[in-house]
């Protein structure tokens, strides 16, 4: 098969290396991709939001599956043209439909078809500009923290917790009255604040049947100990130690079956990822939020946990018959630290030389923001591109034995304004020692 990667992240690197491995796929193509995929395949600079030019490489290329890394070109249609076009509409495609893909596009329809198919999450209300007065009043009921989200798509940035009514109040009509996330807060949603501790659930799915990848939790904060500001992603753990057989048990029965189930009652073929950000409540799941692909950095711990041909899974998704596909689990700890540039998530310097890549050993290094370029020296070099740059991925048969290899190997990659968390998992430690 001739594959085609939409994306340019760890997450389309990770892809891009697993899917290399399988005897079935014979070429593939990752737009736009990064320093790191052209490894395992051939970069084209199209933009995954660019449809015509993604149709025009399909053709030249012979493309026979494409895999959505992002949620942008899902949510802005990118399935729905493929099968909207004679010359495309045979051609597989993972990732779902725009109706799907509201699951992540809009925090209102989101939140409705939870409730719709009595889906654990936190009680809410949804405001518009004209209903403000109504918001404000709302907030007043409800006690500190208040969880106040865009409905669109906000590159991440939705979602914002004051922590007093005052804050919370201008908040609100920043969002609502100021379009302060753009047409994204023309809606918001006021949620209950949920204390509890969060993980990320990952399935694939035909639209009938689906399998359970490995769980994974994700270090949003760019601080340590959970502290600064919010990033994509600064780490991530895999298994998780409180998602033990029982937790994730609950997690099927309340959140994964009515999902599908739900998907299919309401008309919407959906195929693809659907990654479930859930807060784990005195043992019981909530459903914070869907998004309608994998995660970064998740997919750099998921993915390597998988010791099956994913490429495998994928046909199973296309043809529907993926209750057929066997799906193996590789029972190590995966770990991954993010490298990421000084400054991230703020304003940050793209076009620093990265050394130290060939010194990394028994690690796997899934490139984010990286791109090959001529510097000053007239020389081509690996140069950061991005806020993420590198994902240091390691196996251990202890959490603590992958960390420390993603941990030393962090060490030896080297660029100006480097940092990485060296807390990821400290957290999670406490679980291993009540064992
Ligand atoms: P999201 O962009 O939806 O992933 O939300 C960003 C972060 O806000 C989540 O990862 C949670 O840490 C936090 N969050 C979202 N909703 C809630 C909630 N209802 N209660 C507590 N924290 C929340
Ligand atoms: N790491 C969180 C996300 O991909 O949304």
């Amino acid at each position: 098969m001739n594959i085609l990667i939409l994306g340019s992240g760890g997450r389309e690197q990770a892809f891009a290396w697993k899917l290399s491995q399988s005897t079935k796929c014979k070429s593939l193509y990752i737009a736009p991709g990064n320093a790191g995929t052209l490894a395992f395949g051939t970069n084209l600079s199209i933009s995954a939001n660019d449809f015509q030019s993604v149709k025009n490489a399909v053709l030249k290329y012979n493309i026979t599956m494409v895999i959505v890394g992002p949620e942008d070109p899902l949510v802005k249609g990118i399935h729905d043209f493929f099968l909207g076009d004679n010359e495309l509409k045979h051609i597989p495609i993972i990732g779902p439909q725009k109706d799907g893909a509201l699951l992540e596009g809009s925090k209102d329809f989101s939140k409705q078809f939870m409730l719709r198919h009595k889906i654990p999450t936190a009680q809410y209300q949804s405001f518009t500009k004209e209903t403000l007065a109504n918001g404000l009043s709302f907030l007043e009921t409800l006690s500190a923290p208040y969880v106040l989200k865009a409905d669109g798509l906000a590159a991440g940035k939705g979602v914002v917790i004051p922590t007093t009514l005052p804050e919370a109040k201008k908040e609100l009509t920043e969002m609502l009255a100021n379009a302060k996330f753009g047409n994204a807060s023309a809606k918001v949603v006021i949620e209950e604040f949920l204390k509890g501790i969060e993980l990320s659930v990952f399935v694939l799915t035909d639209g009938n049947s689906y399998k359970i990848l490995p769980a994974a939790k994700d270090y949003k904060r760019i601080g340590e100990n959970d502290t600064g500001l919010n990033t994509g992603g600064m780490g991530a753990i895999s298994p998780v130690p409180f998602a033990d057989e029982a937790f994730i048990k609950k997690v099927e029965q309340q959140v994964i079956i009515p999902t599908i189930n739900g998907l299919k009652q309401e008309g919407i073929s959906y195929k693809g990822f659907i990654f479930i950000g859930l807060m784990n409540v005195d043992g019981n799941p909530q459903v914070i939020e869907y998004n309608v692909r994998m995660g970064d950095p998740e997919t750099e711990v998921v993915i390597p946990r998988i010791k099956s041909d994913l490429l495998d899974l994928f046909v199973g998704v296309a043809n529907g018959n993926l209750n057929e596909v066997n799906m193996e689990i590789d029972e190590r700890f995966a770990t991954t630290v993010m490298l990421v540039a000084g400054g991230y998530p703020e304003d940050y310097k793209k076009g620093n030389i990265i050394t130290g890549l060939e010194k990394v050993e028994g690690s796997l290094v899934f490139h984010a923001g990286t791109i090959v370029k001529e510097t000053d020296d007239k020389h081509q070099h690996v140069v950061t591109n991005g806020g993420r740059v590198l994902a240091i991925t390691s196996y251990g048969n202890t959490m603590d034995e992958a960390l420390q290899l993603s941990f030393s190997n962090a060490e030896r990659i080297n660029y100006d304004g480097k940092y990485y968390r060296k807390d990821i998992g400290k957290d999670l430690k406490s679980y291993y020692s009540k064992a």
